[in-house]
């Protein structure tokens, strides 16, 4: 079994992180979704509801599967038994963040591998922060995220309508 870990602060999921684990789970016998506690950002989900939006967003994904985790990222890795860590780029600008992160992880941790993919480009603008941006002045983000995840940003920013209701 090889399999990968995707690690991040998903505040909310996206159909950009989900285009990425879509074409990763293809690539891996399983790949373990792994939502960081100790990420640099202050979220506005909480661990458990990221977690329940994941789980939701992947229910018929039979090899992938959505954990919460606190420490390392290479050291949840080696826990898993996973060989890789998976991360997509989107731009230019997101690389010099990633490889300074994927150095940082190698150094740490010689055995674990960092695997890139490139974010399809429709999904290429878009950033867990934007879309809460967008969905708090109560703009419609049904094309960036699940349905459930917009219900969700909906009931947060206190906003009665979803793209159902159009
Ligand atoms: N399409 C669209 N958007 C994407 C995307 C894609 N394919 N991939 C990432 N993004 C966006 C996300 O929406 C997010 O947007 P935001 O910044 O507005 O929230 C951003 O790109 C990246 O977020 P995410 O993928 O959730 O990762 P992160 O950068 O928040 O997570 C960790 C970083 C969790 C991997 C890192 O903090 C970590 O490893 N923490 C654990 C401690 C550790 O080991 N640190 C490193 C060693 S010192």
């Amino acid at each position: 079994m090889r399999t990968a870990i995707y690690p991040g602060t998903f505040d909310p999921v996206t159909n950009g992180h989900l285009d990425i684990l879509i074409r990763a789970k293809e690539l891996f016998d399983g790949v373990t979704i792994a939502i960081a506690a100790d990420s640099m950002k202050t979220p506005l989900f909480t661990l458990e509801e990221r977690m329940q939006l994941l789980m939701e967003a992947t229910k018929d994904m039979p090899n992938v599967s959505v954990c919460m985790f606190e420490g390392l990222t290479v050291e949840f890795a080696r826990q898993c038994g996973a060989v890789a860590i998976l991360r997509g780029l989107r731009a230019l600008s997101d690389f010099e963040y990633e490889f300074q992160l994927a150095l940082m992880n190698k150094k740490i941790a010689s055995d674990i591998e960092t695997i890139f993919l490139m974010t399809q480009s429709e999904f290429s603008f878009v950033s867990s922060s934007a879309i809460k941006w967008a969905a708090s002045l109560h703009a419609k983000v049904s094309d960036f995220v699940p349905f459930h995840v917009e219900k969700a940003l909906m009931k947060k920013y206190s906003c009665p309508r979803t793209s159902e209701d159009d």
